[in-house]
């Protein structure tokens, strides 16, 4: 296992994320970790992220001595380097005006992190620093420089200590990966064991021994990658003493309860509970159009339903929750406490409430790990790579108060938008398309009749984890086809308008 310590980078997940890609397990805390803390998880490496920070400045992030005294192999990336350089004796100073973005780096010396390197190779790197390295720690060579960095990468290959100036986990660093492998591989002697098999395999284990062999277990499946993944996962390590709840809110998308049913019912026998709730929902939510009312009242109604359906069934102990390793990351923050936009709708509370224990089989992976798992279970791309839906599902694309005739509306839009975008291949390139229903009706003119209907908003976005997301520039054959055919085939619709706002300033859903 490689610890990563983090300075404050905006790339350290991405340095887990590299790790991992290369088959090793490593996770990520924070650079004050205590000595004994990281003892207990007995990494064989270590990691120095990069940071915002100057060693020498005032509340500069220090990670302890007695961490670096450890004797591991050690990378040390950007600040990271200066950190380390600076507490072995080196000398960091402010250069003049930095050194942001790409720049090329010569290859001086082929050992250690370079060892899978040319002496002359030169590498395009991403840099991104104020400060740089000027006198070396005792002990340590330059392996590569650049014209503005004599010590771009340096190392003491008796002591197996290395540091970049750059970026290796960035992908516009050429030999990023090989830099990273010949860490992992040659400088600190791990190896790529890290598989989907053995996801899972840890994974039910954990699971196993968490849970008494008595034990019931209770899960919320939404049909989302997530709850599926771990629903299927719990299922591998207990059989029928888990027990998946599937609440019907009405609010799902075309054939989306069936498919939930054939998936999990019949294609892998799990114990379902299918609730069919529509009702319920859309009773709380009549004439109610304020979005963060109806995000509530979801929210709430949600909570009810399952509580009543897991009460039913006896000697429940545990909830499985499909959090992810994101979530769970207790980084460095530099940034301040952020305003609520969205109340989002999560079983955050259930498990107080119910007095159950929490099961979390991917608390330590990161979203491509867990398609990762569930292609290890052979479960179908269709489930591992939909695109995210919102708990209130096509309430917030429902513009204003929802009602069953407007979600109809809504949902047979929405399947074809989705038939279309995958007849087009773009489905999975894509990080959301969907429609959404406005509250207003325009005029029209269909045959020699004049039409006053609803209008359709085809919203698709790109986005690599949602929260910052750029308009899809759809081929306009694709916008056409759609238009055309949500026009004609559904009944109520006169008009079909696309969303080209980007977030931010506006957001993904509507509401
Ligand atoms: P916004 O609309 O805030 O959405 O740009 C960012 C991402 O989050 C999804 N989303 C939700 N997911 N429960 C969820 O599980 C929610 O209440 C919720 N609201 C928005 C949204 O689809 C997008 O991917």
């Amino acid at each position: 296992m490689v610890a990563i310590l983090d300075f404050g980078s905006q790339y350290t997940q991405l340095i887990a994320r590299r790790v991992r890609e290369a088959g090793v397990y490593c996770e990520i805390f924070r650079y004050d970790v205590s000595i004994e803390q990281l003892r207990e998880v007995a990494p064989s490496a270590l990691i120095l992220s990069g940071g915002p920070a100057s060693v020498y400045g005032a509340g500069a992030p220090h990670a302890s001595r007695e961490v670096l005294e450890l004797g591991l192999p050690t990378l040390g990336i950007c600040y990271g380097l200066q950190f380390m350089a600076h507490l072995l004796g080196g000398k960091v100073e402010r250069a003049e005006g930095g050194e942001y973005g790409p720049a090329t780096v010569h290859v001086t010396k082929p050992v250690g992190v370079f060892a899978r390197l040319a002496e002359g190779d030169t590498l395009g790197v991403w840099m991104s620093h104020g400060d740089q390295l000027v006198a070396l720690p005792p002990g340590f060579t330059a392996l590569g420089s650049s014209p503005d960095c004599a010590f771009c990468a340096i190392g003491n290959e008796e002591t197996k200590v290395y540091g970049l100036q750059f970026h290796p986990e960035v992908v516009h660093t050429k030999f990023g990966k090989e830099i990273l492998e010949a860490f992992l591989f040659d400088v600190a002697g791990l190896h790529a064991i890290w598989t989907p098999a053995s996801i899972v395999e840890q994974a039910v284990t954990a699971v196993r021994e968490k849970v008494g062999p008595e034990d019931r277990v209770i899960l919320g499946l939404s049909g989302g990658v997530d709850s599926s993944v771990a629903a299927v996962l719990c299922h591998e390590a207990l059989g029928d003493r888990l027990t998946c709840i599937f609440v019907d809110n009405g609010l799902l998308r075309e054939g989306e309860g069936d498919a939930v049913e054939r998936m999990f019912r019949q294609h892998f026998h799990l114990n379902l509970i299918h609730v069919k709730a529509a009702d319920r929902f859309l009773d709380a939510l009549a004439g109610v159009s304020d979005p963060e009312q109806k995000r509530k009242i979801i929210g709430r109604v949600f909570i009810e339903v399952f509580e009543e359906e897991a009460r039913k069934i006896p000697g429940v102990k545990w909830l499985v929750q499909g959090t992810l390793y994101p979530d769970v990351i207790e980084s460095v923050s530099f940034k301040g406490p952020s305003a609520v936009i969205k109340s989002h709708h999560n079983v955050g509370g259930l498990p107080e409430r119910m007095q159950l224990g929490l099961v979390e089989p991917l608390r330590e992976l990161f979203k491509d790990e867990v398609r990762a798992a569930g292609e290890a279970l052979k479960m179908p791309r269709e489930v591992l790579y939909r695109q995210p839906f919102p708990g209130p599902g096509m309430a917030v694309r429902c513009i204003g108060a929802v009602s069953v005739e407007k979600l109809r509306v809504l949902r047979e839009a929405d399947a074809i938008f989705e038939e279309e975008v995958r007849a087009a291949g773009l489905y999975e390139e894509l990080w959301q398309s969907f429609c959404v229903l406005l509250p207003v009706r325009t005029v029209g003119v269909m045959g020699d009749e004049r039409t006053y209907d609803e209008v359709i908003v085809l919203r698709a976005v790109h986005s690599t984890d949602g929260m910052t997301a750029d308009w899809a520039r759809l081929p306009y054959d694709l916008v056409g086809r759609a238009s055309a055919r949500i026009i004609n085939e559904v009944r109520g619709v006169n008009r079909v308008v696309l969303d080209v706002s980007s977030k931010p300033p506006s957001t993904i859903e509507w509401e």
